[in-house]
Formats: structure tokens, C-alpha cells, sequence
């Protein structure tokens, strides 16, 4: 079977793995589809020589030992969850890369002198815990483990209860020393339309965007809907659907490609004839400059404030903040070499969306690979990209791997 063809039995193999048959993926954290595609990675690792281990946060890894004695580890990989309704390569497409540089590893016999390790991060979406991006966060030790065991679902599971539900350990190690990583590389679909207009495979990644996400819960009074004057109400769905009018208008006037969208919404207790008496909503924001961040963060907390009314209670809780990434130079610069001796056109690029490679930026040597998406489609079924794509950004991280657990 070509790169290409085993490229596409694994994407077409995860993408069966989701709660939503019909209707893109959903792949939520520690479920019954995570656990399948966890084992589907774990035999995929093993098959290729890997030795397979789990931490307890239940990411996964498979290790090819190195050569030198307690050396660290150059490290490829990316997420395997999914927003709800997504689609088939947002993470998979990284994962499955990494997956096929160890086998070309397995196939060419190559002893590297550092070790090549495979990795497949849990959480990233956040669509289960909230927040996003908690293996590399856990990873890294920026997520506790007391912030990691608080975390609870919509339906009060906490991630330790649902990590036992599929048999896995929440007792193993968690965290890691950064000594033990070289370097870490991440395929990632480009999820907008850039690299598809220019018509361009591979886009090196430069930088990734700062982003904020909030919860915003609005409180008011629960009461009948036909016997309730309306000057007498506490209505917090009107409350919060006059702040979310009001929070667009703040990244267009902010500029400069700041971005802010309110994803989530939930209305208690959700009844026809029941005046809400509880709003639970989010807001994702996002900009290449931090100061532009803070402004509409500032800004959003105004508008907040502005809006407790008689009645109306409102807290806004942050639950995630990291500020813009530049990726490091020196792996970008063996990115284009290796690019070009492969033969593949590439550009630089940076992200609009938020990858781990930014939170492994903090403690080592980080370069991604972007591959188009068709129509610039993401989170959604319709998402797709190449395997010829893949192919590509695979043999490029192959060669540069090769090179990077060789060298200093
Ligand atoms: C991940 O997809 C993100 O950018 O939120
Ligand atoms: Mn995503
Ligand atoms: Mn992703």
C-alpha cells in the first residue's frame, strides 16, 4: 500500500469513531469513540515498533528508544478529539502523520541516537471539560493536577470519573519534565482558504494567534410566562442575548483581524413557557496581537458590568488565556529546506486557530506544517483535505526528524 493509500485507510478507519454517524465527527474526550480510536492508535503505534505508554490524563505515546542514553525526545504528533459535528481531519490528519513517520522509521530500519516519539493529545477542543488544549497544558504542567481532577462535564462527570468509565488510569504520572522533549512537530489542516487559493501544499507555520475563552453565566428569575407582567421580569435570556448583540461589533471595531464568537449556549430551565432564569454562554476571541485581546476583553467586561440590571446577576469566568505564539526559527528554516527537497511549494503562514504546538512552544523547539482545507471548511463535516497532502507533510516531517534525533 502507498504513503497515500495508508494515509486514507487510517483517516477512514478514526473517522467511524464518533457519536454522530452521519453527521460528521464526535469524538468527545474519554467516551466510548475516544476509546476506539484509542486502540486503533495504540495497535497502529505498537505495529510500527513503538512502545506504547498512557499518562493520567490519558494521552498517549509511543516511544522509538534512542541510541543515547536518556536523551530527549523528538516528539510528532496531535489531538484525536473532536468539536461536536466536526469533522474527519482536524487532529487525525497531525496524528496520523506521526503515525506514518514512525513506520517509515520501522521500514528503513533507522536507530535513531534520540528518540522519535509519537503523540496523540486528548482534549484539545475542550468540547467536553471546557477550556481546550488540556493535553499539552497537562503535558506541560500548566493544568494541575487538582485544576485537571475539578474539571466536570455539562452533566457534572469529572474528568477522573469519565477517565475510569474507559479503564483508564487518572493515577499514572502526569506532566513531564521539558528535558525530556527536543522538539515537538504538528500537522495540522489549515482550517481556512489561503493555502487552497494560492494553490500551495504545505504552508510552514510562523506564528498563532493569542486567544481568550470565557463562560459567561447570567442569573435572573425563573417565573410563569403568561401571568408575569413584563416589567416585573428578571429574564436572563434577554439579559445575555443583549450583551451577545452587543460583542461582535467590539472585535470589528477592534480591527486588525480580531475575532470574537459566542459558540455556546445553554438556557435554563429551557422550557416554552418558562421565563429563563439561568444563561450559560461563551465567548472565543482571538487576535494575532495580544494588546488588541485585552482591549475587547476590557471592553466586554464594560459591556458586562453595563448589563447588571435589577435582578439580573452576571459573573464572566475565564477559561482560557494564552497569548500569540511565534514558532521557533531555526525548525522553521529545516522545515523549507527539508520542503524543498522534497520538492513541495510552501509559504508561511500563521494560525488563526489554537493548536498545542503553542503550548509546547513554551518549553521547546516547536514547527507545524499546515495542508489546505477544502473551501477553507473546519469544525464542520464538510471538512476535508488531500491525503496527497498528507503524504507530503509526512515525508517532510520523516526527513526532518531523521535529521532532528541525529543532531545536536
Ligand atoms: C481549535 O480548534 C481552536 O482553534 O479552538
Ligand atoms: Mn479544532
Ligand atoms: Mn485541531
Amino acid at each position: 500500500m502507498s504513503l497515500k493509500e495508508r494515509i486514507e485507510q487510517h483517516i477512514g478507519t478514526l473517522e467511524q469513531f464518533t457519536a454522530t454517524p452521519g453527521c460528521g465527527t464526535t469524538r468527545l474526550t474519554y467516551s466510548q469513540e475516544d476509546l476506539q480510536a484509542r486502540n486503533y492508535i495504540k495497535e497502529q503505534m505498537k505495529s510500527s515498533g513503538l512502545t506504547v505508554t498512557e499518562d493520567g490524563f490519558g494521552n498517549i505515546f509511543g516511544k522509538l528508544e534512542g541510541t543515547l542514553p536518556d536523551a530527549p525526545s523528538v516528539m510528532i504528533g496531535s489531538h484525536f478529539d473532536s468539536v461536536p459535528n466536526g469533522g474527519a481531519y482536524d487532529g487525525p490528519a497531525g496524528v496520523v502523520a506521526a503515525l506514518e513517520v514512525a513506520n517509515i522509521f520501522q521500514k528503513q530500519g533507522l536507530k535513531p541516537k534520540y528518540p522519535l516519539e509519537i503523540v496523540a493529545l486528548v482534549e484539545e477542543e475542550g468540547s467536553r471539560f471546557g477550556g481546550g488544549l488540556m493535553g499539552s497544558r497537562g503535558i506541560t504542567g500548566v493544568l494541575t493536577d487538582t485544576d485537571f481532577t475539578s474539571l466536570k462535564d455539562k452533566d457534572g462527570i469529572s474528568t477522573v470519573e469519565a477517565m475510569q468509565k474507559i479503564g483508564l488510569d487518572p493515577s499514572l504520572p502526569k506532566g513531564r519534565n521539558a528535558e525530556t522533549i527536543k522538539a515537538f512537530l504538528e500537522l495540522h489542516i489549515e482550517q481556512g482558504p489561503i493555502l487552497e487559493e494560492k494553490d500551495i501544499p504545505i504552508g510552514i507555520v510562523d506564528s498563532i494567534v493569542g486567544l481568550a475563552q470565557y463562560e459567561v453565566t447570567v442569573k435572573g428569575q425563573a417565573g410563569h410566562a403568561g401571568t408575569t407582567p413584563m416589567n416585573r421580569r428578571a429574564d436572563a435570556l434577554v439579559a445575555a442575548a443583549n450583551i451577545i448583540s452587543q460583542l461582535p461589533e467590539l472585535a470589528v471595531k477592534e480591527g486588525d483581524g480580531t475575532v470574537l464568537t459566542v459558540g455556546r449556549l445553554h438556557t435554563y430551565p429551557n422550557g416554552a413557557n418558562v421565563i429563563p432564569d439561568k444563561v450559560v454562554f461563551t465567548v472565543d476571541l482571538r487576535s494575532g496581537k495580544e494588546e488588541h485581546v485585552q482591549n475587547v476583553i476590557s471592553k466586554m467586561k464594560a459591556c458586562i458590568d453595563a448589563s447588571q440590571t435589577a435582578g439580573i446577576e452576571i459573573v464572566a469566568q475565564e477559561q482560557l488565556y494564552i497569548q500569540p505564539k511565534s514558532l521557533n526559527e531555526n525548525i522553521r528554516t529545516l522545515l523549507e529546506k527539508k520542503s524543498k527537497e522534497t520538492n513541495a511549494a510552501y509559504c508561511s503562514i500563521n494560525s488563526g486557530a489554537g493548536h498545542d504546538s503553542m503550548i509546547f512552544s513554551d518549553v521547546t523547539d516547536v514547527g507545524m506544517l499546515f495542508i489546505p482545507s477544502r473551501a477553507g471548511l473546519s469544525h464542520c463535516p464538510e471538512e476535508w483535505s488531500d491525503s496527497r497532502h498528507i503524504a507530503k507533510a509526512t515525508e517532510i516531517f520523516f526527513e526532518a526528524a531523521k535529521q532532528l534525533t541525529e543532531t545536536e
